[in-house]
């Protein structure tokens, strides 16, 4: 048999509810990324390690890309770098097509690094600093949202000082909550975003009255991350029809743009199946229904049809873009058996995976033997010295099976277990061949991951390959050294 042929078998017989084809695929009982052995990679660059898949980021912008302009020709794909601000993933987004969205004077660094144009960018934060301003209105860039009315007025004396005319977006609280888990939402006045009415009246006063200096460019919403609620969007869209009309009454030209903000959901499961037994509070946070064509008819479509074919959407999004694009190599370093449990301890914790301390999901697969099923019930956690450094289950209801396999008389009160037992399983299942030296691999990884490492316990941060055409890897951030972490200590 050749090669080719035993790898399609393979392949074929290799259904694994986690496996993407073309993408994610198991070959000789190992874990492929764009058919790169996953193990080799360890080998080559070292563990833990972040794989991108360009082929994926390519996919991803095309997708968006070709949705909202099908909705409305005249859209604006704006990259939230803070998801993921790598230059070559950067490089690769405005490659495929998109423009950027930035949150600092340092991420303004960045999109210029990775030849983004100055009319490509948008800023966003709440606290912009002047010298950050200065850096932005001097280039011309395509918009600052602003936050409040004391950021307007700094606006307006360094727009003053340099003499250049700043084109701000005034972003405005919608009121709507948004996002499955309090604290996500960005879109109520309890959250520390945005405008009030009130606020925006004076504002486009100032506006109006200061036109040599300041010109509104547009308005601005952005409701929360993951938000996996269509109501939601449809709020959104009406909202910003009805609030687009007023604001334009008071302006004498008219609006360029409407910013529809980010926050699309994203599966973080291994597959649909796998969420039968879940319960509804994990599978609101983490499986969604509401893809790009979704959003283009819920959100885009509305809006264009009402403001007119001139009006230029924006949108931001950040984390659909990148989370399905990497995956996180992380290596068993030791082993013990606690209450009848292995606990694994991986080479990478929250210092690596930031979002793992505050409990997100992120599907694994034992990429060293990613044929062999997962039945074995164990801990996972990170290296770092405390307790929030663990690997959190969702899917495979771990504690709920190892309490009803002690005491199968309770199965009548699986429900009351689920509500009371499912705030955030601890035990994962991997297949009972797992051991030290394995290599374990964190999927949808994509976003936030590599912008949040730190150097907790004296940790280096793991470096980033990208995965790309025929099966070629390239390094796209180094690892840290022992001499990074000495570098910022004055001594
Ligand atoms: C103003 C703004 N736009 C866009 C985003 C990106 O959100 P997401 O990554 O959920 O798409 C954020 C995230 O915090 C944001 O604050």
């Amino acid at each position: 048999m050749s090669n080719n042929a035993s790898t399609i078998m393979n392949d074929a017989v290799a259904l694994h509810p986690w496996q993407r084809a073309n993408h994610l695929t198991s070959h000789n009982n190992q874990l492929m990324i764009d058919g790169v052995n996953t193990c080799d990679l360890v080998e080559q660059y070292g563990s833990p390690l972040y794989v991108f898949s360009e082929a994926k980021l390519r996919k991803n912008a095309t997708e968006i890309l070709t949705n909202f302009r099908q909705a409305h020709p005249n859209t604006t794909v704006c990259f939230a770098s803070k998801a993921n601000s790598n230059i070559t993933v950067l490089q690769v987004l405005r490659e495929a097509g998109l423009s950027i969205e930035i949150n600092s004077g340092g991420e303004f660094i960045k999109a210029q690094t990775a030849g983004y144009a100055t009319q490509a960018i948008v800023f966003n934060g709440v606290a912009k600093l002047r010298s950050e301003l200065e850096l932005v209105i001097a280039a011309d860039i395509k918009a600052i949202n602003v936050d409040s009315l004391s950021e307007l007025e700094r606006i307006l004396s360094v727009a003053q000082a340099i003499d250049n005319c700043a084109n701000v977006t005034l972003r405005i609280i919608p009121e709507i909550k948004a996002g499955a888990v309090s604290g996500w939402e960005t879109g109520t006045s309890s959250s520390k975003f945005g405008m009030t009415r009130e606020e925006q009246i004076t504002a486009i006063t100032l506006i109006n009255e200061h036109s040599d200096h300041l010109t509104m460019t547009g308005i601005h919403v952005h409701i929360g991350t993951q938000v996996n609620d269509a109501s939601a969007y449809q709020k959104q869209a009406e909202f910003l029809i009805a609030y687009a009309r007023e604001v334009s009454e008071l302006l004498p030209y008219p609006l360029k743009h409407i910013n529809l903000g980010g926050g699309y959901p994203k599966n973080y499961s291994s597959s649909a199946e796998n969420w039968n037994n879940v319960s509804p509070h994990y599978c609101d946070n983490y499986r969604t229904d509401i893809g790009f064509d979704a959003i283009a008819d819920i959100l885009i479509k509305p809006v264009a049809n009402a403001l007119g074919s001139n009006i230029e959407i924006i949108v931001e999004p950040g984390r659909s873009m990148v989370s399905d694009t990497a995956i996180l190599l992380t290596t068993i370093e030791a082993s013990k058996i606690r209450q009848q449990n292995a606990v694994f301890y991986l080479d990478a914790g929250y210092s690596v995976l930031f979002d793992i301390f505050s409990g997100w999901y992120f599907h694994m697969v034992n990429a060293s033997k990613s044929d062999d099923t997962a039945t074995q019930l164990c801990r996972i956690v990170g290296p770092l010295c405390d307790s929030s450094d663990t690997f959190h289950d969702i899917e495979g209801e771990g504690r709920i099976k190892s309490l009803l396999a002690m005491m199968p008389g309770l199965s009548e009160q699986r429900a009351i277990l689920e509500t009371v037992l499912l705030q955030q399983p601890s035990l994962r299942e991997l297949p009972i061949s797992t051991k030290t030296g394995d290599i374990i691999a964190l999927l949808d990884t994509g976003a936030y991951g590599l912008e949040m490492m730190n150097q907790y316990c004296g940790r280096q941060a793991a470096a980033a390959v990208m995965v790309g055409s025929q099966k070629s890897s390239r390094l796209i951030r180094r690892r840290a050294t022992v001499d990074d972490l000495l570098h910022f200590d004055v001594y």
